[in-house]
């Protein structure tokens, strides 16, 4: 490697390091609910690994996949166990397992990851059994679950290793899978199994060491003006081919192939002749490699075209800890793969390819494109009818040179903190008429985050511990119509309903939980879920977008604590603030208190530090909420002081406390730690340091350069104090990315058939923070990071052709 690209990485890195710290304070959930001990969980002593679900409503029971057992659970009350059964490895599979080298209590067993619906009362399951991939068919009739042991070929359906990730659907009887068909996980298939089976080619034009994570169906053939077929989505992450890079770039990338392929006849035999796949775009506001797609989640529309997509995207390097959800309507996939250019390798210098876009002439019918009413006129019926032609140009072009844009331009959401892992979207009709799709979204810790794009507006409702210890989140089912989440992880499942509108207790704290499934019932006098509240909802207020209490009554006042002050000590006074989002100020005889070395203000409270006569009077802690630019602020307690006399001794309680200089010193370490400090927190320095004794010019280069991006993080860090940054509000980039605004209502298919308007594209706002930021030129010419740039698209920051007739 150059010196010139080691010391671009260095600085690259580092400047990533200092966006990380500073955007670790946004998207803040405004509420935090700690794990309760009356969740409802299921666990069996002994099993593990519950990563597989599948709701069956008309059931009423909670299919559920864990290690060497399915279980149908209670859809009311996943506690209640309605029947199991076990599915182990035989001892021989098990041996066979481990003389092949994998661990016989770890690899060596069956997990269960797929179940699918065939009808009424069949499933079709798949375990890895023992890295020897077996599918199933299983029975649930009268609370009766039985696994038929039929015992069929899983290769192709269901992964060898228990770790991969894989995705697999089920359309009438074929089944869609997506996963690796060799044991060593090297050979990556999309693959249909039906009367007809299809696969991929095995190039890595077509996938290279991908990671599959999610596949949906959309039947685009209904009211079909063109006469076209369904489509089956896929989701994934794979190596770049498209990018000049001096290491392995992963990008994310949606994929989709028609329900009617049939293969091609010479060419394409047996394999898709409509698999066309382009990357997914979701741009962080800080520079960044592509971020990686996690989980995706289909929000159905009864305008198919109008589904919505939300996928969880992840940093690709560690050194970020930012996630973000991006969306994608159906339309926006489809125009780029119905209309939009195709990429295609061309040697550069002797042995190496380049993608770039085709500036060719495109063959009739358009490769890649499902048999349509075109085609048939020209007497192509079937897929085996399309030219030679048509058929190579897509064997060797599969993938799109523009990527898909997300719905509103940028993240729905952006969060730093633990990583997200999985997404379920719900909609909820608000008492403003219209409908908010709430993300549910699992994290590495075992929390859900509860969010909502209020036009653009990202929010945090709240985060709620499904875990009492910290465990990924590896499967996320929801279940609308009862209004229940339902959460799988290796130590058990648990249930948690949408919403708890009983946690907010006054009218006040109701909207400013801002929480689309809630309203102040004034009738009640509680927080109600809007599905239970009277018919006219004439006495229910909500304020989704605004957080505006002034319908409230208004609260009573804060009675005053007497504190008793005797001169020379110290008096603590408690306040917390009434959110995450609020802070507490303090006043006293008319003026805002300021820490000084008479006050000490911290998280919990204010320290009065040696009293006189003169601190006597009342302090009053105001807790104060900024949402949506409005401010909510709300006095939190009062406290009297007045100076000690003899006769009060015994009858007031004195809450004041000698403070020790060292619980003082404490508190200020506490306070200052959590400022960045970039020179002690940077973990980049010994690293470089180390390998330093070698190369000792480079040594030195690299020390100088580290000390310049320091400098100009530190100007950075400068400029961007200047910014307002809460939760970002995120506005579209100025690349001219097309914002499609939702004209028409949206429903969610399979629940109380209510509207869903997608949230974020009449976002108007300015959002002055979000068009400053600074690119890292990772193709790396040597220079520190470059001046800010309007709109960082994760991949713009790498070096491309961009044309083929550029070369
Ligand atoms: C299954 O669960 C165990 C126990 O939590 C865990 O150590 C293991 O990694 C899990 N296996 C898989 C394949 O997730
Ligand atoms: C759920 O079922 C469990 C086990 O039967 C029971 O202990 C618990 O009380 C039930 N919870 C509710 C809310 O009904
Ligand atoms: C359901 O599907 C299975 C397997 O395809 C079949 O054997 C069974 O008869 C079907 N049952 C019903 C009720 O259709
Ligand atoms: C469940 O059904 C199977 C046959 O389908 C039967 O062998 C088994 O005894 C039944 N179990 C119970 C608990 O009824
Ligand atoms: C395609 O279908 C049409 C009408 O069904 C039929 O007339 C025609 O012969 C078919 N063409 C081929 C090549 O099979
Ligand atoms: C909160 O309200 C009080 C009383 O209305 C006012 O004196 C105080 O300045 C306000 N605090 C903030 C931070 O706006």
């Amino acid at each position: 490697m150059s010196l010139l690209s080691t010391l671009s990485i260095v600085c690259g890195l580092m400047l990533q390091l200092y966006f990380s710290l500073l955007s670790a304070q946004h998207c803040v959930p405004r509420n935090t609910v700690s794990y309760q001990s009356n969740l409802k969980l299921f666990r069996k002593e002994g099993t593990f690994n519950y990563s597989t679900m599948l709701i069956r409503d008309d059931l009423g029971v909670l299919l559920l996949g864990a290690r060497e057992a399915v279980f149908a659970l209670d859809l009311n009350n996943i506690s209640v166990q309605k029947d199991m059964d076990k599915w182990g490895v035989t001892q021989e599979k098990q041996r066979e397992c481990t003389y092949k080298g994998k661990n016989a209590e770890v690899e060596c067993r069956n997990y269960v990851r797929t179940l699918h619906s065939l009808n009424d009362t069949t499933f079709y399951v798949c375990g890895t059994n023992a890295f020897s991939p077996t599918c199933d068919y299983m029975t649930f009739a009268n609370n009766n679950l039985t696994l038929k042991r039929k015992q069929e070929e899983g290769k192709g359906k269901c992964p060898f290793d228990p770790f991969q990730r894989y995705s697999s659907l089920m359309v009438g009887n074929d089944l869609y899978s997506a996963t690796s068909i060799n044991f060593l996980g090297s050979e990556p298939v999309v693959l249909r199994t039906s009367a007809l089976t299809l696969r991929t080619e095995f190039k890595s034009s077509w996938l290279s060491e991908p990671n599959f994570v999610y596949m949906d169906f959309m039947e685009e053939s209904f009211e079909s003006p063109d006469g076209d077929d369904d489509k089956v989505y896929l989701f994934f992450s794979e190596n770049a081919m498209e990018y000049d890079f001096y290491r392995k770039v992963v990008v994310s990338r949606v994929a989709r192939v028609c329900k009617g392929d049939m293969g091609g006849q010479r060419t394409l035999q047996r394999k898709w002749t409509s698999f066309l796949k382009a990357r997914l775009d979701c741009s962080f506001p800080e520079p960044s490699l592509p971020p990686i797609v996690q989980d995706v989640f289909l929000l159905r529309h009864k305008d198919w075209r109008k589904s919505v997509f939300y996928a969880v995207f992840t940093p690709q390097s560690s050194m970020s800890q930012i996630s973000a959800v991006c969306a994608y309507t159906v339309d926006a996939i489809r125009a780029i793969f119905n209309e939009g250019k195709f990429k295609t390798s061309v040697a550069v210098e002797t042995s190496h390819v380049k993608w770039v876009m085709y500036t060719g002439e495109v063959p009739v019918p358009r490769p890649g494109a499902c048999i349509n009413d075109v085609a048939r006129k020209t007497g192509m019926n079937r897929s085996l009818d399309l030219p030679d032609k048509t058929l190579q140009f897509i064997r060797d072009r599969p993938l799109m040179d523009e990527a898909v844009p997300p719905l509103t331009g940028g993240p729905l959401l952006l969060k730093a903190g633990p990583l997200l892992t999985r997404i379920v979207v719900d909609s909820v009709l608000a008492l403003d008429g219209e409908t908010y799709n709430v993300m549910f979204i699992g994290t590495e810790n075992g929390y859900v985050q509860k969010a909502v794009n209020f036009d653009g507006e990202m929010f945090i409702i709240e985060e709620i511990q499904l875990y009492e210890n910290p465990e990924a989140i590896k499967t996320l089912s929801l279940s609308s119509s009862k209004g229940q989440l339902y959460a799988g992880a290796d130590s058990g499942a648990v249930q948690m309903p949408v919403s708890d509108c009983s946690r907010y207790q006054s009218c006040e704290d109701c909207i400013l939980s801002r929480d689309p499934y809630c309203a102040w019932d004034s009738s009640g006098e509680r927080c109600s879920s809007v599905y239970s509240l009277p018919a006219d909802r004439k006495t229910a207020v909500q304020s989704l977008k605004d957080g505006d209490v002034s319908q409230c009554p208004s609260p009573d006042p804060v009675a005053a604590v007497d504190v008793a002050l005797v001169p020379g000590n110290n008096i603590q006074l408690t306040c917390r603030p009434h959110s995450n989002l609020a802070r507490v100020h303090w006043r006293f005889s008319g003026l805002h208190l300021q820490a000084n070395s008479k006050y000490y203000i911290y998280g919990g409270g204010l320290l009065v530090l040696n009293t006189a006569a003169s601190d006597a009077g009342f302090y009053l802690c105001d807790s104060v909420e900024q949402t949506n630019g409005r401010t909510y602020n709300r006095t939190a307690a009062v406290y009297h002081l007045h100076v000690f006399s003899e006769p009060e001794l015994d009858v007031n309680p004195t809450p004041e406390i000698t403070v020790t200089k060292h619980f003082i010193q404490t508190l200020k370490t506490a306070a200052t730690g959590s400022q960045p400090d970039l020179a002690s927190e940077d973990p980049l320095m010994p690293e470089t340091q180390s390998d330093a004794g070698k190369v000792s010019r480079l040594e030195v280069a690299v020390a100088l350069l580290s000390l310049l991006c320091l400098s100009l993080i530190g100007v950075l860090l400068w400029f961007w104090k200047q910014g307002h940054w809460k939760c970002f509000s995120f506005m579209p980039g100025s690349k001219g990315v097309e914002r499609k605004r939702p004209s028409t209502d949206y429903t969610h298919i399979q629940n109380r058939n209510s509207e869903i308007k997608l949230l974020g594209p009449e976002a108007g706002r300015p959002c002055s923070a979000n068009n400053n930021h600074s690119a890292v030129d990772f193709k790396g010419n040597g220079e520190c990071p470059v001046p800010p740039r309007a709109n960082i698209s994760g991949l713009d920051v790498l070096g491309l052709i961009h044309d083929e007739s550029e070369i």
